[in-house]
């Protein structure tokens, strides 16, 4: 808290949290575009967060990306979090196997000594095999248990950085390119205004269902994502914001 106030970070986390009538904001000191220590010290944020809200028994639902690995590398093991089960928040949305929902899932659940429940389904579905994976019994257990999660923690990226690292074909990247996406989180893509421009062909948690849920927590840093952050705050459905000072200087200048 100290090294808090001598930034004035306080009062940045407090103008952000009312007026986006979020429910807790934390800010780490630096910008995790340049440091990795301010990434690092986000990750742990982040894991603390986590610690503090989780209940008993609960489901927990995560992202991939290299914050919530962070995040899952700062794990330790508390008590509610026993009878927890982490799990991913979609299927296959084209990231490399670290940095795959599933593989922080189940890093999550170790470092917890929670359990963890995964979801194997290919990158880039079509239509035609998202019909079969849904009728397939297994699959659909699965995504209904998913569905289940009160909370869920997620990265936000650059819509274009993140199209680029998940190699989202050229029609694709050129229209959204087009049509103004700024932020990606969870495989949704959106604009300035938070509005939503395009859905990864993927299963698992979909929009009503985030909606839906009581805890939300968003996590990123860095002074490139400040602009993605905000049009994923205008969308709506944070409740916890956790970002580094770079970010949330942006973030305030557009308040
Ligand atoms: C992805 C998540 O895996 O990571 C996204 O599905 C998020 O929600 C992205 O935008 C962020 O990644 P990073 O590496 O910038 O934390």
């Amino acid at each position: 808290p100290l090294v808090k106030d001598l930034f004035g970070l306080t009062d940045l986390e407090e103008r952000i949290r009312s007026h986006y009538g979020l429910r807790q904001v934390v800010i780490v000191p630096g910008d995790s575009d340049v440091s990795p220590h301010t990434k690092k010290e986000l990750g742990r944020a982040g894991a603390s967060v986590l610690r503090k809200l989780v209940r008993e028994d609960e489901v927990i639902a995560v992202t991939g990306g290299s914050t919530l690995a962070e995040v899952a590398y700062h794990l330790t093991a508390a008590n509610p979090m026993k009878g927890c089960w982490f799990v991913p928040a979609r299927g296959g949305l084209g990231e490399s196997v670290e940095l795959q929902a599933n593989t922080i899932a189940s890093t999550m659940a170790k470092k917890a000594g929670a359990r963890y429940r995964l979801l194997h389904v290919p990158d880039h579905l079509g239509e035609e095999a998202y019909q079969s994976l849904m009728q397939d019994d297994h699959i659909s257990e699965i995504v209904q248990f998913i569905r289940k999660a009160r909370m869920v923690m997620h990265g936000i990226g650059d819509a274009m950085v993140m199209a680029r690292r998940r190699k989202v074909d050229s029609e694709t990247t050129e229209s959204l390119q087009r049509d103004g996406a700024l932020a990606e989180a969870f495989g949704y893509y959106f604009d300035r205004e938070g509005r939503i421009l395009h859905k990864m062909p993927t299963i698992g948690l979909r929009m009503e269902d985030i909606q839906r849920m009581d805890t939300v927590i968003g996590i990123a840093g860095g002074k490139s994502k400040g602009e993605a952050i905000v049009s994923v705050l205008k969308h709506g459905h944070e409740d916890v914001l956790i970002t580094d000072e770079a970010a949330a200087q942006y973030i305030v200048q557009r308040l």
